[in-house]
């Protein structure tokens, strides 16, 4: 087995027991909830589930750097990108829709993916070069061609300015698009990867909610853009997954120059 190979069964195992963590304390009554500041929840909850994925890996690959969004991290040569409970908002209100992302990224080439959504239990993962799955079975982006069919999620956070995120879903609406926003990026991405919908973007997102899925989508035979570009690593990017045919559209709303 590759040392890849070795990664990828840990990362499976740990994004498993972490989501099993999260919905535990999901469904206690009493969540624990300060604010980072307006519209930004910081759970203790994210802190624990982050320390069982960091204690995992660094078991296991000691000589791994190791990024997650709670606790920091470095990012060397080989590095795990991990965000523990993306869709924090939606954890701490009590709707069902978030999930665990590890991404491995090796030489800035994405190497792994998983995300684990643990009250539906799906588990989303894909390896460079090897496809992308489902709970096991393969997914693939939509066929969807038009943006009169088109679903569309747009992230939002306020990192961007509001004009610019009105801007963007204005476009998106008026050339035809059905478009959402539920509040977790890393399964927006997903799902852009399973064909529940047709394209993911936000106008700045952090590695450690789009790696693992922009793989998936890249897996699924999507389009994504060169996030890891300007150093997207460390200061996250602008970022774009979708049908291959829905590229030129979307590029243009969110403001990327694919030429
Ligand atoms: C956020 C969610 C949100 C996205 C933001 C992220 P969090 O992460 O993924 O959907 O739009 O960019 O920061 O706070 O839920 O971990
Ligand atoms: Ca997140």
């Amino acid at each position: 087995m590759s040392d890849i190979e070795q990664r990828f069964e840990l990362a499976v195992a740990v994004a498993r027991e972490a989501g099993a963590v999260a919905r535990q304390i999901y469904e206690q009554p009493a969540r624990t909830r300060t604010s980072k500041g307006p519209q930004d929840y910081i759970l203790e909850s994210d802190a624990q589930v982050e320390r069982v994925i960091r204690e995992r890996v660094l078991a296991a690959f000691p000589d791994d750097s190791f990024f997650g969004e709670e606790g920091g991290g470095e990012f060397g040569r080989d590095v795990w990108v991990v965000d523990p409970i993306d869709g924090t908002s939606n954890f701490a209100r009590g709707v069902p829709h978030f999930c665990t992302s590890i991404a491995f990224v090796r030489d800035q080439q994405i190497e792994i993916g998983v995300i684990y959504e643990p009250i539906l239990d799906e588990l989303y993962v894909a390896r460079r070069g090897a496809g992308a799955t489902r709970n096991a079975q393969p997914i693939k982006v939509s066929g969807i061609a038009s943006m009169r069919e088109a679903i569309v999620e747009a992230g939002w956070s306020m990192r961007r300015p509001t004009e610019a995120y009105v801007d963007l879903v204005d476009q998106l609406y008026r050339a035809g698009a059905q478009v959402r926003r539920a509040g977790s990026g890393t399964l927006g991405l997903a799902y852009v990867a399973d064909g529940r919908s047709d394209a993911y973007c936000e106008l700045h997102i952090n590695s450690w909610d789009a790696l693992a899925g922009l793989l998936l989508i890249k897996e699924a035979g999507g389009w994504t853009n060169d996030f890891l570009a300007n150093d997207g690593l460390r200061r996250g990017n602008v970022v774009l997954g979708c049908t291959p045919a829905l590229k030129d559209i979307m590029a243009g709303a969110v403001g990327l120059n694919i030429r």
